[in-house]
């Protein structure tokens, strides 16, 4: 193969996996020029030579040098790679061979913080650099994801054009946006997985319920997911949650879901999420149940003992106890305290690190091409192009459809928790609608105890200052 020969590229691609193959090819689909490498180069040859008509807008490179060479300076180039330390192995290889106006383009699922890291050695450097969040797995990367870009604007205004033409479009607006300096990208991408992880729980605690509880077969599950999908909870997740209940398993004839093992597996953005929520001081409870459910997922073999030690829980429910609009509304308002809590987290990180972050625009790019597509995300934008700084739950469209469904959810989770169905996410849920609508908390006891064994001090109802109890030499 001869790069040269085919002409400059206008931007080049590094790391042929699942990712980065799908977004070469809705790259040289959208017209421009692509120079790709692979660090097993047989794979770069196989892709070329399986792009079909694609082919002649990409040019395969075996080495990182005629990757270089093939690009028109200033050069871009986008790392498809494993997050972590072959990202950083990548970047130690190709810098070199770049010049100072060449940027390089991270689009894997980097940890916010190794962004701020490489983007501020890029600064140092006095180089370009980018962390972009791409959502949409292999479907997206293909035809179409939702972007979420991170750095400085003119690093950005230098790949916008094609970032735009290979995202996602709603109603024709592009699903790619930079959403401030830095890591910012790469925390929004981060939070959208959360999200994700959060959404997929409780479609799966509500799954629960249908099976356990209600003892519907997976293909009548898949039909109340269908009809819950022409409604309020219309999304790629609830659309997926049909389709593979009432997939047939090809070696056995029976359901897919009843042969798939109940242990899930999670590669990390989720459990970033959380672990930046406690950060920040910012509770996503919701994502915290779904992550730690994750994790108790694969402990197959203990709870599998623990059945054995407590005997399984009742969860048939009484005929009639529960019906499946109480389930929908359940979600629904599931789904609200979920993303209030996302939108609450972005907005502690917007104002911790300084990064302005877009609110409204968040939720339009995640309106098309990613996992956590959904209508309610287009009136999310609304409510956060009207008042960015109120909790969601607030916004009048979203505390309406709260006070319609916080009933069901109440009652959902109670049911659950009589009949030993678990539901940590919803139950998550009801706790922090309860907790925010609860004006007199019970901190006080808390501060007390405090101040009682370890003179914190407290604040008065009735006057300013800092005070203690009558309990201590402070007294
Ligand atoms: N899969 C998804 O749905 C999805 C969605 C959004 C974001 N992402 C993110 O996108 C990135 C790529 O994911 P993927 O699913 O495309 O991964 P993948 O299919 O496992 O492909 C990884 C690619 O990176 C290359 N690579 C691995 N280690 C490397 C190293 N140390 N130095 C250079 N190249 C290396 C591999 O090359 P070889 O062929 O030589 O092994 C391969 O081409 C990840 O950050 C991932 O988290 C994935």
């Amino acid at each position: 193969m001869s790069p040269t020969s085919m002409g400059p590229a206008e931007i080049g691609l590094i790391g042929l996996g699942t990712m980065g193959a799908n977004l070469a090819l809705n790259i040289a689909e959208k017209g421009f020029r692509i120079a790709v490498y692979n660090r097993t180069a047989a794979k770069t040859v196989a892709f070329h030579e399986n792009a079909g008509p694609l082919a002649d807008n990409i040019v395969p490179c075996e080495t990182l040098e005629a990757l270089v060479d093939a690009l028109a300076p200033p050069r871009a180039v986008i790392l498809m790679v494993p997050a972590g330390s072959a990202v950083d192995q990548q970047i130690a290889a190709l810098r070199p061979l770049l010049g100072d106006d060449d940027m390089i383009v991270d689009a894997g699922n980097a940890n916010f913080h190794d962004t701020n890291r490489r983007a501020a050695d890029a600064e140092t450097a006095g180089v370009p650099y980018l962390g972009i969040g791409v959502s949409g797995g292999e479907e997206g990367a293909r035809h179409g994801p939702s972007i979420m870009g991170g750095g400085r604007p003119e690093a950005w205004g230098r790949v916008a054009h094609i970032l735009e033409a290979i995202a996602a479009k709603y109603r024709g607006t592009p699903c790619a946006t930079l959403m401030g300096k830095a890591g910012a990208g790469h925390f929004v991408k981060t939070v959208h997985n959360g999200i994700e992880y959060a959404d997929m729980q409780m479609i799966a605690e509500v799954y629960g319920i249908l099976r356990d509880g209600m003892g519907l077969a997976p293909d009548r599950i898949g039909e109340i997911f269908a009809r819950w999908n022409e409604g309020p909870l219309q999304s790629y997740l609830i659309e997926i949650a049909g389709t593979v209940s009432q997939a047939t398993d090809g070696k056995t004839g029976k359901p897919v879901l009843d042969i798939i093992l109940d242990r899930a597996g999670q590669k990390g953005t989720g459990r970033w999420t959380a672990i930046e929520a406690q950060h920040l001081a910012a509770p996503a409870t919701v994502i915290e149940a779904a992550v730690a459910a994750r994790n108790l997922s694969s402990r197959l073999e203990e709870r599998v003992r623990g059945e054995g030690v407590f005997g399984a829980s009742p969860q048939a429910l009484e005929p009639g106890e529960m019906d499946v609009d109480r389930l929908e509304g359940a979600l629904i308002a599931g789904k609200i305290v979920c993303y209030a809590q996302g939108f609450g987290l972005l907005t502690a990180a917007s104002d911790a690190f300084g990064w302005a972050l877009p609110l409204p625009d968040i939720a339009r790019v995640w309106r098309e091409g990613c996992i956590i597509r959904s209508t309610m995300l287009n009136d999310m934008a609304e409510a956060l192009a009207e008042d960015s700084g109120t909790n969601l739950m607030f916004a009048p469209f979203f505390a309406t459809l709260l006070r319609d469904n916080q009933q069901a959810l109440r009652t959902v989770v109670a049911s659950a928790a009589t009949n030993g169905l678990p539901t940590p996410a919803l139950a998550a849920a009801l706790a922090y609608f309860d907790i925010m609508r609860t004006g007199r908390s019970t901190a006080n006891m808390i501060q007390a105890q405090r101040d009682f064994f370890g003179a914190h001090t407290f604040e008065r109802v009735d006057e300013p200052g800092a005070h203690n109890g009558p309990w201590g030499s402070g007294s």
